[in-house]
């Protein structure tokens, strides 16, 4: 079965063919961080409106690249939550026409889990349920047990910031780049991660032991730059405010997840959203060889087409469909939490 996935929640716009949930015939990303970048961050407004010039050029580019034509296509996959709403609509939208013009079955994804199937587009990666995953993103920070593609329980979450914000976040407020991650963990590589002690937060406490925060690391890393800007007085490198900031989110991470994988009892670990190219992240996981650690291939890791194909082809291969009515949604209940 050939899907056609699309995806359109952010600032990618994505598509791509893939066979069988698992081969990969084309995967077209078209990014918008040039036209971001100067603001720092994702210009929702912008966002929706570039989806809707390029979506038409993206999805045929996808199909050209597969060397398919629609006639070949089983079903159309399309990202509907969680993610900014203009954006989604436009992939989403999209999507319910070119398959109720087509007469091919079609059906709406969930971004997080699309990011949780990702790792299975590699050749032999595929993990066996249950294990626990691993969800990092610019929206997102979920440690949840996985039963089945579908199917996953949030056993912590953000009570803030997600960690890809954070790395965002500090990144504009030092003038790194944008996004944040990839730059941070460059710089991270020459310098010290010992330089500055940053705060973890203290949440592992009663109902919540598995939850991160990163509002707190966030405004210490920021509380630095007055020093950062007067570098002539007093050193701070870059490189170390990078490293420094880098092994604190990441540790925050892994401290709940390590918890998680004691207390459930789970030895496989798999990774998925932009934070899993994290190159510490990815270093720290490897160093425990008692878990097996799966991540997916860099070219999956960010927002792409591919890995809602191979999700949808999990659901409509069982038989599931979407109506044509379903709609977009910024949110996904459960997914961040707050304290009371
Ligand atoms: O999954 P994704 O492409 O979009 C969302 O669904 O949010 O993730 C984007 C996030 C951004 O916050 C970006 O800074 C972060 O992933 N990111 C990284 C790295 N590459 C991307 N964070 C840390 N290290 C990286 N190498
Ligand atoms: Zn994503």
């Amino acid at each position: 079965m050939k899907i056609l996935g699309i995806e359109s929640s952010c600032d990618e716009c994505a598509a791509a063919v893939v066979e069988d949930g698992t081969r990969v015939l084309s995967n077209v990303v078209a990014t918008q961080i040039p036209f971001h970048a100067k603001y720092n961050g994702v210009v929702p407004e912008i966002a929706s409106r570039m989806h809707t010039e390029w979506i038409d050029g993206v999805v045929k580019e996808a199909l050209e690249k597969a060397g398919l034509g629609s006639a070949d296509l089983d079903g159309v996959a399309a990202t509907a939550h969680p993610g900014l709403l203009g954006s989604l609509l436009v992939g989403l939208s999209f999507a319910k026409a070119f398959a109720w013009a087509r007469g091919l079955p079609f059906i709406a994804i969930n971004h997080m889990l699309a990011h949780l199937y990702a790792p299975q587009l590699a050749p032999g990666a595929a993990a066996e349920y249950p294990f626990l995953g691993l969800l990092v993103s610019g929206g997102h920070s979920i440690i949840c047990r996985v039963d089945d593609f579908d199917n996953i329980t949030v056993l912590g979450t953000t009570i803030d910031d997600a960690v890809g914000e954070a790395f965002d976040k500090v990144s504009k407020f030092y003038g790194f780049g944008y996004p944040g991650g990839a730059y941070i963990d460059k710089l991270a590589k020459a310098g010290d991660p010992t330089a500055f002690r940053f705060p973890m937060p203290s949440l592992h406490k009663g109902d919540h032991p598995y939850d991160v925060s990163y509002s707190g690391l966030k405004t210490a890393v920021i509380n630095q730059l007055d020093q950062f800007r007067n570098r002539n007085t007093v050193t701070v490198r870059p490189e170390d405010i990078a490293a420094s900031f880098q092994k604190t989110a990441v540790e925050i991470l892994l401290r709940s997840l390590f918890r998680a994988a004691e207390d459930t009892g789970l030895s496989t670990i798999v990774a998925g959203g932009g934070v899993a190219a994290n190159s510490y992240l990815r270093s720290r996981l490897a160093e425990r060889t008692d878990l097996r650690c799966v991540f997916p291939p860099l070219e999956f890791c960010g927002d792409n087409g591919a890995m809602v194909a191979g999700i949808g082809y999990r659901y409509l291969v069982r038989g599931d469909r979407s109506p044509l009515n379903v709609v977009a949604s910024a949110r996904v209940q459960g997914f961040k939490k707050r304290y009371p």
